[in-house]
C-alpha cells in the first residue's frame, strides 16, 4: 500500500512512487575505493506519479532504464548540505521497475575502505559500510527514509580472496570465484543495508548463532561471544520470537565508528568490545534487542530516534540481567544514569536536544543522537514499569512489538497507543508526566535515581585503596569491569598527579586491554590536565576509531590550553584512519572546516 508520511532528511515522495524491493548487482573495486554496478527497483505508483525521487549523495548515475527497456530520462535537484541530491527518475503510466547503473564517489561516507595495515590481521584490504542515519545515499541511490520498508537481494563481485557478507542472508564458506549473493526476504528500511568484505571467516556459536571475523580474531570472538545464543533465547522469553531466522556478529577491524550497529541478521561490532572475559557483552545484547525495537518496529523518522533506542536499552538491561541477575543490570544502570546527568549538564537542562522527540530537521540527524534517546528514554520505560509491576508492562511491550511489527512508528502514534485499549491504563497524573517526559527538556523529578550494592561497595574502597591499604587489594580481585569503570569515576576530582601515576602502576589503567576502562581512566586524566598519559592516548587514538571514545579524548585535550597543540599533531597523524563519521564529528572539535 501507498503511505503518506514525511522525512525532513528524505527527498522520496512514497505516496506518489516507492520501492518495494532492491535487486544489487554490483563489484568492489579496492583499487580505485569504488562500488559500481547496477539496482533494480521494483516499484509501486500511484497511477498519476510520473517520476520517482530516490536520495543519492556523491552518487555518479551512469545511465537509468524503464522496465520495457528503454532509457528512462533523469535529473538531480540541487545538492544540498549532508541530505545530498535528489534524484527524480521520469516513469511511463504502466512502469513497474527501474534499473540503475551507478558508481560510488572515492569518499562515501558510508564506506571505509582499509589498508591491509588498517586491519586486525594486517594482511588484506577490508571495506565496510555503516547506513545509519543517512548514509546508506552515499553507496546505494535510494529512498533513504526509516519510514520506507522493502525487500532485497544482492550479488557482490570481490576479488577471489576475499569474502563478503550483508544484512541478510549471508553464506557462511569462502569461496573461489568471489561471486557472493545475499538476500533480506523482510521489508527494511535502507539504513539497515550494510555490506562488509575482505579476508572474512565465519565461526558458529550455536544453533542459530555465529561470528564472523578476520582470522586472527575468529577464535577470540566466538569465545567472548559465547553466551549468544542465551541472550537470544532469553530476548524472546521476554517479548516473542525473533524474526530474522540467524542472528550472527561480524567483528569488524578499530576503524568501525560505533559500539556495534543493529544491521538485520548481522550485527556489525567493534572489535573494542573483546575484553578477553565476555564483560564487554551488553553490546551485543543491545544489538540484538534492535531486532525488536528498531528493525521491526522503526522510527519513521530520526526525531524520533528514541523509540528506536530508549526502547532498545530497557531491553538491553532486561536480557542482561536474565542472564546475570539484578545486580549486574543495576550496575549498567548507574552507570547509564550518570552518562545521562553528563550529557544533560553539557547540554543544559533547558536545551530542546534534550528532549525525546527532537526537531532535526534542517540539521544533520547525527547531531541530535545523544545519550538523552537511550537514556531518557529508557528510564521513561523505567518509570511506565514501576507505575503498572512488569508483568503489565511485558505484556503491552509484546502486544506493541506485534502490532507495529514491520512498521514505522512515531511518538504520536506511541502515545496514541499507550492510551488505547491495548495501552497501560494509566491515570491522567501519570500520563502527563509521560508527555512532559517525552516533549520537555531536562529530566523529570519522576525519574527514580537507581543504585547499585556493588557500587556502594566500590565506593567504601575508594579511600582504603587511596589510602595504600593492602588489603583493599584483594577485595578488588573480584571486580568486573563495570565496578572499576565506577570506581574510576568515584576517585576525587583533584587527585594529585603522582598519586595517579601510582595507582595506574598497581593496577595498569592506562594499558589496560579493556577498552572501556582504558578510555576511562586516560579521559578521567586528560581532564584534569595530565599530561604524563599523552603518549598512551597518542596509541589508543591511533589503534581505535571508535567515536565514543576518540571524541571524548580530543575533546578533553583541546579544552586544555597546554594540550592543544599536541592534540593538533596527534589529529593529524591518526586522521586519515579514522571512518568519515568520526572524522565529521572530530573535525568540528578541531575546528577544522
Ligand atoms: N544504532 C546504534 C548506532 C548508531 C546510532 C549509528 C545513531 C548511527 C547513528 C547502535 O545500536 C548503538 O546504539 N550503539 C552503541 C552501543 C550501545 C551499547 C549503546 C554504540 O555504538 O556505542
Ligand atoms: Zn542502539
Amino acid at each position: 500500500m501507498l503511505t503518506a508520511q514525511s522525512d525532513p532528511h528524505s527527498c522520496a515522495k512514497p505516496a506518489e512512487a516507492v520501492i518495494k524491493h532492491l535487486k544489487l548487482d554490483i563489484k568492489l573495486d579496492f583499487n580505485v575505493k569504488q562500488i559500481e554496478g547496477e539496482a533494480i527497483y521494483t516499484i509501486e505508483k500511484s497511477d498519476s506519479a510520473r517520476e520517482i525521487w530516490m536520495d543519492t549523495r556523491g552518487i555518479a548515475i551512469e545511465g537509468a532504464w524503464l522496465d520495457d527497456g528503454t532509457a528512462a530520462s533523469y535529473r538531480f535537484a540541487d545538492e544540498q548540505a549532508f541530505l545530498g541530491r535528489p534524484l527524480s527518475v521520469t516513469l511511463q503510466k504502466n512502469t513497474k521497475s527501474v534499473r540503475i547503473k551507478y558508481r560510488t564517489s572515492t569518499d562515501a561516507a558510508a564506506l571505509q575502505w582499509l589498508d591491509p595495515s588498517q586491519t586486525g590481521d594486517g594482511k588484506s584490504p577490508f571495506v565496510f559500510t555503516q547506513g545509519q542515519a543517512i548514509l546508506t545515499r552515499t553507496w546505494i541511490p535510494v529512498q533513504d527514509s526509516p519510514g520506507i520498508r522493502f525487500t532485497w537481494e544482492a550479488t557482490i563481485q570481490v576479488p577471489s580472496e576475499f569474502m563478503a557478507v550483508m544484512s541478510g542472508k549471508n553464506v557462511q564458506e569462502h569461496n573461489e570465484n568471489g561471486k557472493y549473493t545475499c538476500r533480506m526476504e523482510l521489508p527494511v528500511p535502507a539504513y539497515l543495508i550494510a555490506l562488509a568484505a575482505g579476508d572474512i571467516r565465519f565461526q558458529p556459536i550455536g544453533s542459530r548463532c555465529g561470528v564472523y571475523a578476520e582470522p586472527g580474531m575468529l577464535d577470540k570472538a566466538a569465545k567472548e561471544f559465547a553466551d549468544m545464543e542465551k541472550m537470544l533465547l532469553a530476548a524472546e522469553q521476554l517479548y516473542g520470537p525473533y524474526a530474522w531466522g540467524r542472528y550472527d556478529v561480524i567483528v569488524l577491524p578499530a576503524s568501525f565508528p560505533f559500539g556495534g550497529m543493529e544491521n538485520p541478521r548481522l550485527t556489525f561490532a567493534t572489535p573494542t568490545i573483546i575484553a578477553g572475559d565476555g564483560s564487554l557483552t551488553a553490546l551485543i545484547a543491545h544489538e540484538l534487542a534492535h531486532s525488536w525495537s528498531g528493525n521491526l518496529v522503526t522510527n519513521s523518522n530520526w526525531d524520533d530516534f528514541w523509540l528506536n533506542e530508549g526502547f532498545t536499552v530497557y531491553f538491553e538491561r532486561r536480557i542482561m540481567e536474565a542472564l546475570y541477575g539484578k545486580s549486574y543490570a543495576d550496575m549498567l544502570e548507574v552507570l547509564g544514569y550518570k552518562d545521562l546527568q553528563e550529557t544533560l549538564a553539557d547540554l543544559g537542562k533547558d536545551n530542546a536536544d534534550t528532549q525525546l522527540k527532537l526537531k532535526l530537521e534542517g540539521r544533520d540527524p547525527d547531531d541530535g543522537m545523544t545519550d538523552i534517546a537511550y537514556e531518557k528514554g529508557c528510564f521513561l520505560l523505567v518509570y511506565l514499569e514501576k507505575q503498572v509491576g512488569r508483568e503489565s508492562f511485558d505484556s503491552f511491550l509484546n502486544r506493541y512489538f506485534k502490532e507495529f511489527a514491520f512498521k514505522g512508528i512515531t511518538t504520536e502514534r506511541f502515545l496514541h497507543y499507550l492510551k488505547s485499549r491495548n495501552g497501560l491504563r494509566l491515570t491522567p497524573e501519570v500520563l502527563a508526566v509521560v508527555e512532559k517526559w517525552i516533549l520537555k527538556p531536562g529530566l523529570p523529578g519522576e525519574c527514580t535515581q537507581p543504585d547499585s550494592e556493588r557500587f556502594k561497595q566500590v565506593e567504601a574502597m575508594v579511600p582504603r585503596i587511596l589510602a595504600g591499604e593492602k588489603a583493599a587489594r584483594n577485595e578488588t580481585k573480584l571486580w568486573v569491569t563495570h565496578e572499576w569503570l565506577h570506581f574510576i569515576r568515584s576517585l576525587p576530582e583533584n587527585l594529585d598527579q603522582l598519586k595517579a601515576a601510582s595507582l595506574d602502576k598497581q593496577y595498569g589503567f592506562s594499558q589496560s586491554g579493556n577498552s572501556e576502562i582504558r578510555f576511562a581512566w586516560l579521559n578521567y586524566r586528560l581532564n584534569r590536565g595530565d599530561m604524563s598519559v599523552i603518549s598512551s592516548v597518542d596509541a589508543f587514538l591511533g589503534a581505535v576509531g571508535r567515536r565514543k571514545f576518540v571524541l571524548p579524548l580530543y575533546k578533553a585535550m583541546m579544552k586544555q590550553a597546554a594540550m592543544q597543540e599536541t592534540a593538533k599533531s596527534i589529529y593529524a597523524k591518526h586522521r586519515d584512519a579514522y571512518h568519515a563519521v568520526t572524522r565529521q564529528s572530530v573535525d568540528e572539535v578541531m575546528g577544522r572546516p
